[in-house]
């Protein structure tokens, strides 16, 4: 057949040509097809349904040149008298050796609530200041969702809580007497020698349940219902959001555990934390000065209001919480660290 037509080929010479261009068309035209075919297909299906070898192709999507440790930026909305300055006094101390920075959000007259202005301007500039990367953001507002923004990378959200009552005593010994962090800082209440046992007694507003509702809202955020003492709803979103919005929620009780998970999950930030916790003075330094531990009465009467019990509450639920993350470090032999490893690739 080939033999024949190559014999054949002097006499056909004129219409070869033309057979020739007739191929080359159709070849170009079929090749055309079949590639904007394969394009139209991909650009069809899902970005998970594209196979290892077409995203290798296409080269890594851009989201994979995320640097997560230079980028990494952690905000700690720090709930007032709950051992936050020990904290973040560490941060301070090691900010210099470990390369990030720790910046103090401060905002007008301590208001734990921003603006809607300030909201927007707050989280742009967290978000864009790369400068301050890898950061720690500490302050006292109560949790702002970042994904009403147009956020594409939220920030790590960390926080501690405190049994409530010892959280209003330590504030309400606090406002009278200071601390001796800052011991020469005039306080609010300074003069003022009223017990918090008397205080409690005489119904006086300092140490009113209401003034409990903070950590609450903290963890609830910026909506109305979040401050309205004794809302149910605001404590169930405050749970929620202690859930599915925080990494982690420490309890003061223990500092040194919450400073242990912090270092071995994001040490990009914290290493060396733990060592500088049990080894310098200064991290344990802030003590409210001449508190006095409320009486059994004095318990009792706070335990049976609504707002101790909806704030304990929530702190039970973090220190549930917080000792289930513990215990899954080590589990299930309490020995050895938990591991984790891919296997059974395939292909190979
Ligand atoms: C916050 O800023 C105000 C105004 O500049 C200043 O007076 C205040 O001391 C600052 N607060 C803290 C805690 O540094
Ligand atoms: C963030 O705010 C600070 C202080 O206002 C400013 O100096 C800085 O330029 C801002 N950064 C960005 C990226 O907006
Ligand atoms: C901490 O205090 C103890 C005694 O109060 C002292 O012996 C020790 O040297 C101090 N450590 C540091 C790191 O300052």
């Amino acid at each position: 057949m080939l033999k024949q037509l190559v014999r054949m080929l002097p006499l056909l010479r004129p219409s070869l040509s033309w057979l020739f261009v007739l191929i080359s068309m159709c070849l170009l035209t079929c090749g055309y097809w079949l590639w904007s075919g394969i394009r139209l297909e991909n650009a069809l299906k899902p970005l998970s349904k594209l196979t290892v070898e077409q995203v290798q192709v296409s080269g890594p999507a851009p989201t994979d040149v995320y640097d997560y440790e230079e980028q990494l930026v952690v905000l700690y909305n720090r709930v007032p008298k709950t051992g936050s300055t020990s904290f973040v006094n560490i941060a301070y101390d090691l900010c210099k050796l470990n390369k990030y920075h720790v910046l103090h959000i401060n905002v007008t007259a301590n208001m734990h609530v921003l603006s809607l202005p300030n909201q927007i301007s707050f989280v742009r500039n967290v978000t864009k200041w790369h400068e301050m990367k890898p950061a720690l953001y500490h302050g006292h507002m109560a949790f702002l969702d970042f994904s009403k923004f147009q956020i594409a990378h939220k920030p790590i959200y960390i926080n501690l809580v405190r049994k409530p009552l010892d959280r209003l005593v330590s504030y309400y010994y606090f406002l009278r007497f200071g601390d001796n962090y800052r011991p020469n800082l005039v306080r609010k209440k300074a003069g003022n020698k009223i017990t918090f046992d008397e205080c409690v007694v005489q119904k006086q507003a300092d140490c009113d349940p209401k003034n409990m509702w903070l950590q609450i809202p903290f963890f609830c955020g910026h909506a109305a219902e979040c401050w309205e003492p004794g809302s149910v709803w605001a404590l169930d979103q405050a749970k929620r959001n202690l859930v599915n919005e925080y990494f982690l929620v420490g309890v003061t009780e223990q500092m040194y555990d919450f400073v242990d998970l912090l270092e071995r999950s994001l040490p990009r930030i914290f290493h060396g934390f733990r060592e500088h916790y049990q080894n310098s003075n200064k991290s344990h330094l802030r003590v409210t000065s001449s508190k006095l531990p409320p009486s059994e009465a004095t318990i009792k009467a706070i335990q049976k209001t609504k707002i101790w019990q909806m704030e304990n509450d929530l702190y039970e639920f973090a220190l549930a919480q917080f000792e289930f993350t513990k215990r899954k470090l080590m589990q299930p032999d309490n020995k050895h660290l938990q591991k984790f490893m891919y296997e059974k690739i395939r292909p190979k």
